[in-house]
């Protein structure tokens, strides 16, 4: 069992988090920060708090407005930020704005990391992902095993999804994987999703695994567009557990995870998505696979599109 888990951010996706390591048995204390008045992160963990003899397990939760509270935590999980809604003018922020918001944030984010948990792994799940985990990383300067982003999880968990329902198969007989940013750029990768471990191809025609493929790089955004307000935040949470518990349990687990590269894929300095082995050194290796001449552009032009992010966080002076 984890000793600590720290979630920032208590929000859709901080409060499914502290409810899913609760159940889970996951760690024995769980700490959640959220600025957000009156005390919502005490609010969240004291309702979680109360269910817990129901579900029958002894947790010690403690939501909090300051950063204190996550002091010792193993694991740091990042969710904080605000999302892009309408101004009571009728207007939204441009990107360039929200992005500015939510580095400040992200500041706020790593000061208390770095005061109250320098030795913890930590997740980032907040959006805009490549330029917060990156932005985390600058002002933490962790070793790069220890620092890293959840996206890959959940994107590749959703072409898996899709992949499934058309071929009509357990989820469980999927395997897929999804390269570079977290963004319409990102890269299904078709050469190696493999169903029983057979080429997807035998399973779902072209045309059909094409479609999916549209439909993974916009598939957040189609969850926001039903809920009509907020983002998907249960798929999330549990792929951040999934790297939490690859790690923790030294698993050395192949899974997608935005990671710090140094010359593999040939980038250098970036966070990107590829797949890596998690054990109880976070990232132990970064694992290489051999992409077609079409995957191959179609990652170098998402490289770009996070290059493009990170310059404007170089350019950020807070
Ligand atoms: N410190 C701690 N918490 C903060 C801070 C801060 N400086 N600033 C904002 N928060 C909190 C907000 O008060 C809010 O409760 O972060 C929480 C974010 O929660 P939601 O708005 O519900 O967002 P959620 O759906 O949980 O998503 C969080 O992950 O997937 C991404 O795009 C998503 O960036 C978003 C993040």
């Amino acid at each position: 069992m984890i000793n600590k888990i720290a979630i920032i951010g208590g929000g859709n996706i901080g409060g499914a988090l502290v409810h899913e390591i609760a159940t889970r048995r996951l760690a024995r204390n769980v700490a959640l920060v959220d600025v957000k008045p009156p005390d919502f992160a005490k609010g969240k963990c004291l309702d979680i708090a109360e269910g817990s003899p129901t579900f029958g397990v002894d947790v010690n939760l403690e939501g909090s407005k300051t950063y204190s509270v996550i002091k010792g935590a193993d694991f740091v999980i990042n969710t904080a930020g605000v999302p892009r809604t309408m101004r009571p003018d009728g207007t939204f922020p441009s990107r360039e704005e929200l992005l500015a918001t939510n580095l400040k944030i992200t500041d706020m984010v790593a000061a208390g990391i770095k005061k109250y948990a320098p030795n913890s792994f930590v997740i980032s799940i907040a959006n805009p992902l490549d330029a917060i985990v990156y932005r985390l990383y600058k002002k933490l300067r962790f070793r790069k095993n220890k620092i890293m982003g959840m996206a890959g999880v959940l994107d590749s968990g959703r072409y898996k999804y899709f992949v499934a329902k058309e071929a009509k198969v357990s989820v469980e007989n999927v395997e897929a994987v999804v390269l570079g940013g977290h963004g319409d750029t990102m890269v299904p990768i078709r050469s190696a999703c493999r169903i029983y471990g057979l080429p997807v191809e035998q399973f779902v025609d072209k045309k059909a695994l094409a479609a999916i493929e549209k439909r993974t790089r916009t598939a957040g955004g189609e969850v926001v567009k039903l809920l009509g307000s907020g983002s998907a935040f249960v798929s999330p949470a549990i792929s951040a557990l999934e790297m939490v518990e690859a790690i923790a349990y030294d698993k050395r687990k192949i899974v997608p995870v935005c990671a710090l590269l140094n010359g593999e894929y040939g980038v250098k300095g970036l966070f990107v998505g590829v797949p890596a082995i998690l054990g109880k050194k976070g990232i132990e290796q970064i694992v290489p696979i051999k992409l077609t001449a079409a995957e191959k552009k179609s990652f170098r032009n998402s490289i770009n599109a996070v290059k493009k992010t990170a310059a404007e966080v170089d350019k950020y002076k807070g």
